[in-house]
């Protein structure tokens, strides 16, 4: 048995550091009396760490990063630097891509209690899971460059960059409804094609999953008309980035979407969908549920605590079905309202189960 876990925690830009604290407290509560030993360890990363390091990525905070056993972020970036020579937003490929975090898995999932926030008609569950991949293509292909009159963007891959996010997809769905669609614009792309080539490969050591392909605008269509078709939508990272918030968007609200950003061994990354949302900043009214479900996330992937983490979910969906919701979802209530109601939730539940 481990006995404690460090946990590299990156407390972010704007809203971020108002939602990690959420996350964290609920951390605190959920793990009390369950043998879940862990350690925080908090990293400058970001637009903080532009402010006090000069470099949104610190050597620091990737050595930290690669001696723990999990990493929460919250969210990073914002105005503040828009005018500096590195933006937060490229330490946050960088740490992709140096710790080789090459799948981000991004779940969409309409619970009854959801159901009445999405701006979709509902009446079937929605649950799939986008499998984006995360540090290849057009935003790490070069050349890249700019001129006045003309820029260039490369996208790029090869096979190894898709043959091991496909064996995670088709592993993943092998734990859910065993169906994976690739996702892609093969009608005009030569990397689609070779996507489409080796994925078909990999399908065939998966003859027990269902296995189909989507052109991208297609798909793009029936993520609102018919979500429910989905399972595991495997695709590339650019097509991943844009339809991971369209997916988000039809669960209601971008602010109670978790993700998780794996490689082939070492620590994950976990971190909500969203941005560091620097209107609301400071007023209190941020979603906390997206690294609320972001610390279940971990609990249930890298520490293998189903239990806990199903704590956590349980806390969540009874805060959202008793209406204690954030603006994002309609309501007035504020982070720490929130928090403080899922927190009383776990609470309660461990009661029932220590009576039962
Ligand atoms: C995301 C974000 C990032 C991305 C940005 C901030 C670089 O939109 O994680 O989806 O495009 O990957
Ligand atoms: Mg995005």
């Amino acid at each position: 048995m481990n006995s404690e876990y460090q946990i590299a925690v990156m407390d972010g830009d704007y809203i971020g550091p108002e939602i990690m604290s959420a996350g964290l407290r609920v951390l605190e509560e959920v793990s009390k009396h369950q043998n879940f030993e862990y350690k925080i360890k908090h990293i400058l990363f970001g637009g903080e760490a532009i402010d006090k390091m000069g470099n949104p990525l610190p050597e620091s905070t990737i050595e930290t990063c690669q001696n723990s056993d999990a990493i929460l972020l919250s969210a990073i970036g914002g105005p503040k630097w828009d005018s500096s020579i590195k933006r937060p937003e490229s330490g946050l490929l960088e740490i992709r891509q140096r710790l080789g975090l090459f799948a981000n898995i991004r779940p969409t999932v309409i619970t009854k209690s959801m159901q009445p926030y999405s701006p979709i008609k509902i009446n079937h569950p929605v649950d799939f899971v986008i499998v984006r991949e995360l540090t290849s293509g057009i935003y790490f292909g070069t050349p890249r460059f700019r001129t006045s009159t003309e820029a260039v963007d490369t996208m790029s891959y090869n096979f190894n960059e898709i043959h091991r996010v496909a064996e995670v997809a088709f592993e993943m769905s092998r734990r859910r409804k065993k169906h994976v669609t690739l996702v892609d614009k093969a009608n005009v792309l030569a990397t689609s094609k070779l996507w489409r080539e080796i994925v078909s490969e990999v399908a065939k050591n998966y003859p027990d999953v269902s296995y189909d392909t989507s052109y991208v605008d297609s798909a793009a269509m029936k993520i609102i008309a018919e979500p429910n078709q989905f399972d595991v939508i495997l695709t590339e990272n650019l097509f991943g980035d844009i339809l991971s918030d369209e997916a988000a968007q039809i669960t209601g609200s971008l602010g109670t979407i978790p993700s998780m950003s794996r490689g082939k061994s070492g620590p994950v990354l976990y971190e909500p969908i969203h941005g560091s949302a620097p209107d609301i900043a400071g007023k209190g009214i941020a979603d906390p549920i997206s690294m609320i479900k972001s610390v279940s996330m971990m609990l249930e992937n890298s520490f293998d605590r189903h239990d806990l983490a199903q704590l956590v979910d349980l806390a969540v969906n009874r805060s959202i079905e008793q209406g204690i919701l954030t603006p994002d979802l309609g309501g007035t209530a504020s982070t720490n309202e929130v928090t403080e109601c899922i927190i009383k939730s776990i609470k309660e539940s461990r009661n029932e189960y220590a009576t039962k």
